[in-house]
């Protein structure tokens, strides 16, 4: 193998720090990738819903086949910053050329609503982490009552309304969407996996409600309604009597109801729309009502990690604002706003750069873009020597400094356990629950 020409910490390897660390070493840059669960993948691993099998067996082979290039070095369970014991710091002051920050948007993003945290009240992506099996939210019980209200219109409220129809076979399922019926963002295809369970007669009636409001803002209720039903020809068969439908012009104001029994509804604030600026916006009407609930759950969307090494600012990681090395027109390197200065060799990319936007493919693209934007970076410097050498004290301290790091090898025999135990069970996937049933399947 030549000697590497660069040498970069990739931090995060869900799909923008490992197609990013495809780029880098297609460019003869060694990468090291450090990632806070054991396995790599990110939400591809623990997002995407756990029925789409054929995308995630397609995506984690590809990813394998990206870990498979020897100038790819993959450390699980190491956490950066925050909770963990290695700083940005140390990794830059180990001889790292430069750092992609790709640790998504772990956040969580609440509104600060009084009765936000009675039992029953959860944020949508520690429930979609705990149905996909991370520990430890795997573990944790969620008191999912019988009438659910999940607020948001986007897919991730879709995938969790699939999961309290189809897998916890709830009675109701309200979606709460603070704007109309033709501002929601979730997709036909998503629609169709819960369109059998939707209360036809509910619909018809709220669209009887908001259709004058929608007709002032200019839109056609009937269009809209037809994009709704356009899903039930292709709907999945029901598997149970919930019942799913939505509520809109709506934005949640109070989550009602007491420590000793829960949550008991949620009042809302009723909108109505208007155009601004080229959008529809929904204006508080002055007037509100109670949608009752046992529970709540929000799927409004995420925030990157405020523990992590970098200042926020705006609920964001913010990038130079005229960008040194831009690609595409977009600015990847990281900015401090308290100093006015760009954190030098440090940049960003995936849900890292911009929360809770795009695909596994607008990962990919923002990983590949952010690598460029990097290796734009080290041209201006001749390539170092000793880089090689340098990777292998890394992760001689690492493994010093670190319990249970896992690496290729051990994520080979995971893989291997995980196989082996969904052939004993006949089932198309397993997946261990635990760190520590992880670790006991990878020999530590
Ligand atoms: C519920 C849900 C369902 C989705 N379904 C689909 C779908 O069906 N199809 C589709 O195309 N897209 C889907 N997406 C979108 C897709 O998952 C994202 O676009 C993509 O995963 C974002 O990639 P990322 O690498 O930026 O972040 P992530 O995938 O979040 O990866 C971040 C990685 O960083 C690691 N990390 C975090 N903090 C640290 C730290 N401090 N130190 C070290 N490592 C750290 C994490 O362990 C993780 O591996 C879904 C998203 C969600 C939320
Ligand atoms: N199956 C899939 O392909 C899949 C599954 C899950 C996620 N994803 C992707 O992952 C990304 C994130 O998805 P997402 O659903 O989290 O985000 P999203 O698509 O942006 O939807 C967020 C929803 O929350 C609402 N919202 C935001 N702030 C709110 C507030 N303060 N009060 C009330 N409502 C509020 C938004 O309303 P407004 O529109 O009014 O802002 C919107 O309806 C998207 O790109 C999505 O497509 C894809």
């Amino acid at each position: 193998m030549d000697a590497a020409k660069y040498w970069v910490a990739v931090i995060g390897g869900g799909p923008a720090g490992l197609f990013a660390a495809r780029a880098f070493s297609n460019n003869g840059a060694r990468v090291t990738v450090l990632n806070r669960d054991i396995k790599p993948g990110g939400l591809a691993e623990y997002g995407i819903y756990p029925t789409k099998l054929k995308m995630k067996q397609g995506l984690r082979s590809q990813f394998q086949q990206i870990l498979a290039s020897p100038l790819i070095d993959y450390f699980g369970n190491v956490t950066v910053c925050g909770g963990g014991n290695i700083a940005l710091e140390d990794i830059l002051e180990s001889g790292f050329q430069a750092a992609l920050v790709t640790t998504g948007a772990q956040g969580t993003k609440w509104l600060r609503l009084p009765g936000e945290n009675l039992p029953g009240v959860y944020h949508a992506k520690n429930l979609v982490f705990h149905y996909n099996s991370l520990p430890p939210f795997s573990g944790r019980k969620f008191l999912l009552g019988r009438r659910v209200a999940v607020v948001g219109a986007g897919n991730v409220m879709m995938d969790i309304a699939h999961y309290l129809v189809r897998d916890r076979k709830v009675d109701e399922v309200v979606a709460v969407v603070r704007r109309g019926p033709a501002e929601i963002k979730f997709t036909k295809k998503e629609m169709e996996t819960i369109a059998a369970n939707l209360d036809l007669s509910a619909l018809e009636a709220e669209f009887g409600r908001v259709a004058p409001l929608m007709q002032a803002a200019r839109q056609d209720p009937g269009l809209v309604q037809q994009a709704f039903t356009d899903a039930l020809p292709k709907a999945l068969p029901p598997v149970s009597q919930s019942r799913f439908r939505f509520e809109f012009l709506a934005s949640p104001a109070r989550v009602l109801g007491d420590w000793m029994n829960g949550v008991s509804g949620l009042k809302v604030e009723e909108n109505i729309l208007v155009a601004a600026d080229g959008a529809v916006k929904a204006r508080g009407a002055g007037t509100s009502r109670i949608i009752p609930a046992d529970t709540v759950i929000f799927a409004i969307g995420d925030t990157v990690d405020r523990d992590f090494c970098i200042p926020v600012y705006n609920d964001a990681y913010q990038t130079v604002p005229e960008p040194r090395f831009p690609v595409g027109g977009l600015s990847f390197e990281a900015f401090n706003p308290d100093t006015n200065l760009p954190i030098e060799r440090v940049f960003l990319a995936g849900w890292a750069r911009q929360a809770s936007t795009g695909l596994v493919g607008y990962a990919r693209r923002d990983g590949e873009m952010a690598a460029e934007a990097v290796l734009q970076y080290l041209q201006t410097f001749p390539p170092g020597p000793g880089l090689d050498q340098a990777a292998d004290r890394f992760e001689g301290r690492l493994l010093e400094t670190h319990q249970r790091v896992v690496d290729k090898k051990h994520l080979e025999k995971l893989e291997q356990a995980e196989q082996k135990e969904a052939m004993l069970l006949g089932v198309e996937e397993f997946k261990f629950p635990t760190n520590d049933e992880m670790f006991t399947a990878m020999g530590f």
